[in-house]
């Protein structure tokens, strides 16, 4: 019998606790013994005196072990792939990859999480599409990955619950922005869910939760030291979240993007982080191709339309209405426009996850509803030339006091000089 309290006390005071009473106090959670106010105490003492590496695996481990696993290899007879991201604005990479990389032929099972803080979850943005099932069986996951090649699916009663309840929990007390807790909450589910080799997308500045690259490359060896504990290959990409990825930010609206980048129609940096998280993932598959030619095949799927076929079938696998008008709208759609000529300097990601989240884009408690049609289109990034008048960016707002207050976050979120700031690429680093 471990006592919640005693545990809290000794993390708050900096002592290390041990593996067993780590997982009695995360099983107990999960089965709802230990309530959330002991847990959220529990994860704001981590958050100031951290978890040593035993402890991080300790707790993966056990948030693995609050659920069933899935051996996706053996259940296909072949090497299966997955990619996740640590959390950013405007981050649907995994929407447009999963398709791009099944059209290629390399099966993509994945477990998904929804949004943290200002930053968007891939299940919120799936969830905008119609009919779309989040949940599916653990027979249903491993039959649609065989079949459709792709399936993006949440924690589930099944798969991971710990993660399930933590990751809410986490969402609303300030305690997301922790190493081992990000680090143990997504490879819980990417141990969990099986796949054999990794791609993991680590964001890194003022819109991510690892605000410098030394904080990001902590988190990417802490993801790569669990992965490698349990024999998956992992390669993490330390990637810029300075400003927003893409142009959209807001669930439905991202969906859009995602699928115009599955045409070849998507914006610049989105559509490089997808082709590089593609070629990657395709050369750890089973193709037997390196880097080059998973880059060459990865283009070819986007050139003629068969990574759009893919993203149907997946869709609809998935129960959901593939077809984009399906998608909900926002009420009102306001321009936002440059009050200057010059360029755009910079473009605060947090400031424009927050504008969407008060739009309705995400929550605040455990219990906000989302409202999938709003967000914000970022028209204008970072080095962009703008004359004044020009439209920089759209508020999808559900009515006009909303569209005025997120005009003025938006606004507020762009800065606008005399001269172009200096070029940062989307891909900063690569850790193996
Ligand atoms: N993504 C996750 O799945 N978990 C976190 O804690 C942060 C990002």
């Amino acid at each position: 019998m471990i006592r919640p309290a005693e545990l809290i006390q000794r993390k708050r005071d900096g002592e290390e606790i041990a593996d067993g009473e780590i997982a009695g106090l995360v099983l107990g959670y999960a089965t709802g013994e230990v309530p959330d106010y002991q847990m959220a105490a529990f994860c704001m003492a981590v958050y100031f005196r951290g978890l040593s590496s035993r402890e991080t695996f300790a707790l993966t481990d056990a948030m693995i072990r609050s659920g069933e696993t899935i051996d996706l290899g053996a259940a296909l007879g072949r090497k299966v792939v997955d990619k996740h991201s640590t959390g950013g604005v405007g981050d649907k990479t995994s929407l447009a990859v999963g398709p791009i990389v099944a059209a290629c032929g390399v099966p993509l099972g994945k477990m998904s999480g929804r949004g943290l803080g200002h930053t968007g979850g891939t299940l919120d943005k799936l969830e905008s599409i119609p009919g779309f099932r989040t949940e599916l069986t653990i027979d249903e996951f491993v039959a649609q990955v065989r079949d459709v090649g792709v399936a993006i699916i949440g924690q589930t009663a099944d798969l991971v619950p710990a993660d399930k309840l933590l990751y809410g929990l986490r969402d609303v007390t300030a305690t997301v922005d922790q190493v081992s807790l990000i680090a143990a909450s997504i490879m819980s589910k990417k141990l969990a869910a099986g796949a054999h080799a990794i791609v993991l997308d680590v964001k890194v500045g003022d819109g991510a939760f690892m605000k410098t690259l030394e904080e990001a490359r902590a988190l990417a060896e802490t993801m790569i030291g669990l992965g490698r504990e349990a024999g998956r290959q992992v390669v993490c990409l330390l990637t810029d979240m300075d400003q927003p990825l893409g142009a959209a930010v807001g669930n439905a609206l991202e969906v859009r993007e995602a699928l115009e980048t599955v045409r070849g129609r998507g914006p610049a940096d989105f559509t490089e982080l997808v082709l590089d998280a593609c070629a990657r993932l395709l050369a750890l598959s089973d193709l037997g191709i390196d880097e080059q030619e998973g880059r060459r095949r990865a283009e070819s799927a986007v050139g003629d339309g068969s990574a759009e076929a893919a993203w149907r079938r997946w869709i609809e696998a998935q129960g959901g209405d593939a077809d984009e008008s399906a998608l909900p709208r926002a009420a009102v759609v306001r321009e936002v426009t440059a009050p200057a000529d010059g360029h755009v300097t910079a473009l605060g990601a947090t400031a424009i996850g927050n504008a969407a989240l008060h739009l309705g884009a995400g929550r605040r408690t455990k219990e906000d509803t989302i409202d999938h049609g709003v967000g914000v289109v970022c028209r204008a990034k970072r080095g962009d030339a703008v004359r004044r008048g020009e439209v920089i960016a759209e508020i999808h707002a559900r009515d006009e006091p909303a569209a005025d207050e997120g005009a003025r976050d938006v606004l507020a979120a762009y800065a606008i000089g005399p001269d172009p700031p200096h070029e940062r690429p989307v891909l900063l680093e690569v850790v193996y």
